[in-house]
């Protein structure tokens, strides 16, 4: 593999991300579509959390004035050119061959933020050496899962640090995969030569002998499963922000907040994980309150459209975060597929704010959203 990724054609016609997904569906496999696109269970969630935007509806402003209008927002002490991140999804290289690497230098070049996976397919060294110095990037963040030895936590931290990432995006939603049946009926297992190579040269899990009436969950796989304790812990190791992802309980976001995170992500990881579980857009004002605008907010779960971002933003959020629709784009075409679905999202957000007499997403009026019956 290169420095650069190399340049695909973008197919014609897409002109959303929904069309994005169509066409991806024609250039992944089935397993890989069903990693890529499945979520937990019934997946019940995972649709809700579409039709939870769809739902809402946006009261338009007339006549405003909007010259000098823009899409930046405040975050963690930055300036961003727009509210829209890359959400951490696992294993790109089955997507494309320049996986995560072309998804970086897409978000570089849109000035988009870039959340890193723990179970990237191309080292986290590379990825943030391709794009560090880009000047008009977005933050440059990685995603971490404790894992079971806080030896090999503490060294996966040390790495990020030295790599350049800006914040560590721990994510608490997953001690377990969600149900994945889709997965396991089309057999998914990963395909030769794309593996999780941040996490390689670990010790091998090892598995204590249970006692009857033990539970192969509780008392093998998540004995060690991360607690708050951990977090506290993870504070002691590194001088990066840290930031929760897949919290959706206003306690937990309130006991969050207490340890002093830098933010949180309100996410169901995308319906990957618990089904059934509420959508982020339900979630996200209830957490909003509970926080009084005391810590930064992001969100994701089901953002499509550029009016998906107003809404979330009118909702309480500073930013947004999308997963599975970018990944229809490095699909379709590479780093070129993933800059044209943050082209896309970012155009729509701007349309969607002038038509909603926003200037400024900071300028978002309180009754944007048109109550619910
Ligand atoms: C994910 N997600 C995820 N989250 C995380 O914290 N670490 C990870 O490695 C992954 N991996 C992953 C793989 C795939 C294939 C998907 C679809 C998702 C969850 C992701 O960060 C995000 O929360 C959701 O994808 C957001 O929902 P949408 O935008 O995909 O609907
Ligand atoms: C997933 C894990 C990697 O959702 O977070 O597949």
């Amino acid at each position: 593999m290169t420095g650069s990724p190399s340049l695909d054609a973008l197919p014609a016609g897409l002109v959303s991300l929904a069309d994005h997904e169509a066409h991806a569906r024609t250039r992944l496999d089935d397993k890989a579509w069903a990693y890529f696109s499945g979520g937990a269970a019934d997946e019940l969630t995972l649709a809700a959390n579409r039709r939870s935007w769809d739902t809402l509806q946006l009261l338009p402003r007339v006549l405003r004035p909007l010259s000098g209008g823009h899409t930046r927002v405040q975050l963690l002490g930055r300036t961003l050119a727009h509210p829209i991140l890359l959400a951490p999804v696992a294993f790109q290289r089955m997507a494309h061959p320049d996986g995560e690497l072309a998804t970086a230098h897409a978000a570089a070049a849109l000035g988009a933020g870039l959340v890193l996976s723990t179970q990237a397919s191309i080292p986290l060294e590379t990825v943030a050496r391709a794009v560090r110095d880009e000047t008009s990037r977005g933050p440059l963040w990685f995603q971490l899962y404790l894992q079971d030895d806080r030896g090999c936590t503490r060294e996966l931290v040390q790495r990020a640090e030295t790599a350049g990432y800006e914040a560590l995006v721990l994510t608490v939603d997953a001690p377990v995969h969600g149900a994945r049946d889709r997965e396991r009926r089309a057999g998914f297992a990963l395909p030769p030569g794309v593996r999780a190579v941040n996490l390689e040269g670990q010790p091998p899990a090892t598995q204590p002998r249970l006692m009857p009436g033990q539970s192969a969950l509780f008392d093998g796989l998540l004995r060690r499963a991360p607690t708050w304790d951990d977090l506290a812990w993870l504070q002691t190791q590194t001088r990066l922000p840290i930031l929760l992802k897949g919290v959706l309980h206003p306690e937990d976001a309130r006991q969050a907040a207490g340890l002093n995170v830098a933010g949180l992500v309100v996410s169901n990881h995308g319906g990957r994980t618990l089904d059934t579980a509420p959508t982020t857009a339900a979630v996200l004002p209830r957490i909003a309150d509970a926080l009084g605008g005391t810590l930064p907010l992001l969100v994701d779960g089901g953002i499509r459209r550029g009016t998906d971002v107003l809404k979330a933003l009118a909702l309480g959020a500073s930013a947004v975060l999308v997963g599975r629709p970018y990944v229809y784009g490095l699909a379709n075409a590479g780093a070129l597929g993933v800059a044209h679905v943050l082209r896309l999202l970012r155009d729509e957000l701007e349309v969607a704010m002038a038509l909603c007499g926003c200037r400024t997403l900071e300028q978002i009026p309180p009754d944007l959203l048109w109550p619910s019956s």
